[in-house]
Formats: structure tokens, sequence, C-alpha cells
């Protein structure tokens, strides 16, 4: 892995300022107790000053992801643990406005993404502190706004694919659940380190699944995937919630000497049977994320967002979610006023 990228944020201590249409507040969307989706709600709050060792970067797109619905539901309190009211939004992607010390004054006016701690204030909002140990530079050839897609979603899928699974070139790997965020990244970097890649997706997914490199793609609403394949893999990467069962079924494919890595519910290997198996904890990585920013302006690594929304409609955003009308990575703007 190279770091060349990574930006450096450790010079100069000045603290710059650019001012925004003469207001020193911007608009939000928080909530101030979990609940339904409803809860989230548009707020005019102060706009945040970058302390020391941190940004302050005007948004240009953050996500949703399935961790955000939890942590609104109140149903990660102690796992993550966030003050309230609490902005969620742990994807950003912008441009540098201000630093606080201890911050190279460089970094302002460049484009950046980082993926945010869970339990800070997010990026829901028109602007974020952002940790400078956090961020990288952008990649150059996609919009800013779509970058905030390959923070959270692309660090996952590195680390489950390339570190915990290690996969090699003729390997077979079955991604399961490929048609969400991380699943497009993980098709994608499976089948760049040379594997042949199995995926399973519904219909709204199959197409985009394809194209990210999956050679077999099942459809998990018509079969079960144990039933679809015929040969053992190397690697199942789960990325579904999973019953005890399906949980199984899934380890049962992998063959001997290879590895079950998930997301969500975690493998149990039964008594001696030779397959390792590893929870994947995504860490926010700047090196990493940089790496992966270089993939993408090599034009190795595609961030497809399935749809834009305006950061006013994220409680929409959270209720499709629940619904389960969202497929791969959704973006959401800050509205300009
Ligand atoms: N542990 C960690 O550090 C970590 C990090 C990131 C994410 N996660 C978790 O990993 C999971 C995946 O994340 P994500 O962001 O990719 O989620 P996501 O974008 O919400 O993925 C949703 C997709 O899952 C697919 N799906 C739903 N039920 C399925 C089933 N029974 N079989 C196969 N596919 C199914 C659907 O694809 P179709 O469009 O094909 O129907 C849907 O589009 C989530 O539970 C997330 O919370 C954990």
């Amino acid at each position: 892995m190279t770091t060349s990228d990574t930006t450096d944020t450790t010079t100069t201590t000045t603290t710059t300022t650019t001012p925004t249409k003469g207001t020193t507040t911007m608009r939000a969307i928080q909530f101030t107790h979990y609940g339904q989706p409803t809860v989230l709600e548009t707020v005019e709050l102060p706009r945040p000053e970058a302390g020391p060792g941190e940004t302050l970067v005007r948004v240009a797109g953050t996500t949703f992801n399935q961790v955000d619905a939890t942590i609104r539901a109140g149903y990660l309190a102690e796992v993550f643990p966030v003050d309230l009211p609490h902005v969620p939004g742990i994807d950003v992607s912008g441009t540098v406005v201000a630093v606080g010390e201890g911050v190279s004054a460089e970094l302002v006016g460049q484009d950046v993404v980082a993926f945010l701690p869970m339990t800070g204030p997010g990026a829901s909002a028109e602007f974020a502190i952002v940790p400078a140990e956090l961020l990288t530079r952008a990649p150059k050839t996609i919009a800013s706004t779509d970058a905030a897609a390959l923070a959270s979603s692309g660090l996952t899928a590195w680390q489950a694919i390339v570190e915990h699974a290690q996969v090699r070139p003729g390997q077979r790997v079955l991604v399961n659940g490929a048609g969400g965020g991380v699943g497009g990244f993980a098709v994608q970097l499976a089948a760049a380190a040379g594997a042949t890649v199995i995926a399973t997706a519904s219909t709204r997914s199959r197409d985009a699944v394809a194209a990210q490199g999956a050679s077999q793609v099942i459809d998990y609403t018509t079969m079960p995937v144990v039933d679809a394949l015929t040969e053992p893999v190397d690697v199942v990467l789960n990325l579904v919630r999973t019953s005890p069962e399906e949980t199984a079924a899934l380890v049962s494919l992998v063959k001997p000497g290879g590895v079950f890595v998930s997301t969500t519910t975690p493998g149990v290997v039964p008594p001696g049977v030779d397959v390792r198996t590893v929870s994947v904890f995504v860490r926010s990585d700047a090196a990493q994320l940089a790496h992966l920013v270089q993939l993408v302006d090599a034009g190795e690594l595609a961030v497809d967002v399935s749809a834009y929304y305006p950061l006013d409609d994220l409680a929409t955003v959270h209720a499709l979610a629940e619904a389960g009308e969202l497929r791969g990575k959704v973006v959401l703007t800050p509205t300009s006023r």
C-alpha cells in the first residue's frame, strides 16, 4: 500500500476562516432523542470552529449507512454512545475552509474526504469538523459530492477483502449482499485481485454488480445461495444479517483452509473444520483511504452512487432504508441557501 497521497496535515498553526455569506450559523440535520426517522429534523446551528488538530470542511457530500439508522433508533447506544442532540453522517467530502492549531494552513481550499469518528458530530450539515489525521485529498476524477461514497464503505471493503481475506489470484470469492454500498467496492476489489467473484443480488442490483466484476450473480430472492453454488469457495464475505442457519450454510460453502469474513453476523465453524472466521470492525485510516483515492483516479475503482438526495431529505432516506427501498450507495448534499 502506498501512502504518498496522504495529505500532510502537521505543519503550520494558523486558524483561517472563509466567511460564508456573512453568517456564522449553518443548516444541519440532528436528532434530540432516539426514535423513528421522523426524529431527524432540520435545524440552524452555530457553525463549529476547528480546534487543535481539526479542520472545518464545507460539506459537499455525506452518505447514508445502515449504522446511521441503528444509532438513530437507539439500538447501539452502548456500542456507539453519541451525545444528544446528535448530527449523524460518518462519511464526508468537501473543501477545507479553516484549520485549527497544529494543522497546516495549506489544507485550506483543498478538496478532501474522510471517514469520521462514529460517535462524534457528523457531516449532515453545511459544515463539519474533520480531524486532520483522518482526512485525505479527494479523488480528482469524480465529483466532490461522490467522494463521500468512497469513505467508510470503501474502507470496509478494503479491510475485508485485502486485509482479512487476503484474496489472491485464482481464488473463488462469494460476496453475499453485493448490491449494497460495501458490496459494490468488495466485488471490484476481489475481481481486481484476480479472483472469480460470485455475488448475490436481487434484480435491481444485478447489472451493477455484474459491471463491477462479478462473473456469476445469484438472485437471492429466487433461490438460496447454497443451492445455486456448484463448487465451494475460498472466501465468503457476508454483508447481510443472517440467521444462525443461514450463517452456518454460508460457512459450509468455504473450502478447507478458506475464510469466512463478516461485517454482520459472526461465523461459527463446526469443530474440526479448517475454516478461519473474521468479524470486521471497520477503522478510519487516512493512508488506506488515500490508496483507494489513487485507485479511483487511476480508473481502477469506480464510485457508483445509486441516488442523490438533498440533505433536508435525510429522514426520508432513513425511512426508505428501513423499508428496504434503497440500493447501492446514496449520497446526500447540503441545500445551498
Ligand atoms: N462491521 C463493520 O465494521 C461494518 C462496516 C460497514 C457496514 N457494516 C454492515 O454491513 C452490512 C452491509 O453494509 P452496506 O453498507 O453494504 O449495506 P447496504 O448498502 O444497506 O446494503 C443493502 C443491500 O443488501 C442487499 N440484501 C438485502 N437482503 C439481502 C439478502 N438476504 N441476501 C443478499 N443481499 C441482500 C440488498 O441488495 P439488492 O439491491 O441486491 O436487493 C441491499 O441493496 C450492513 O449491515 C452494515 O451495517 C458493518
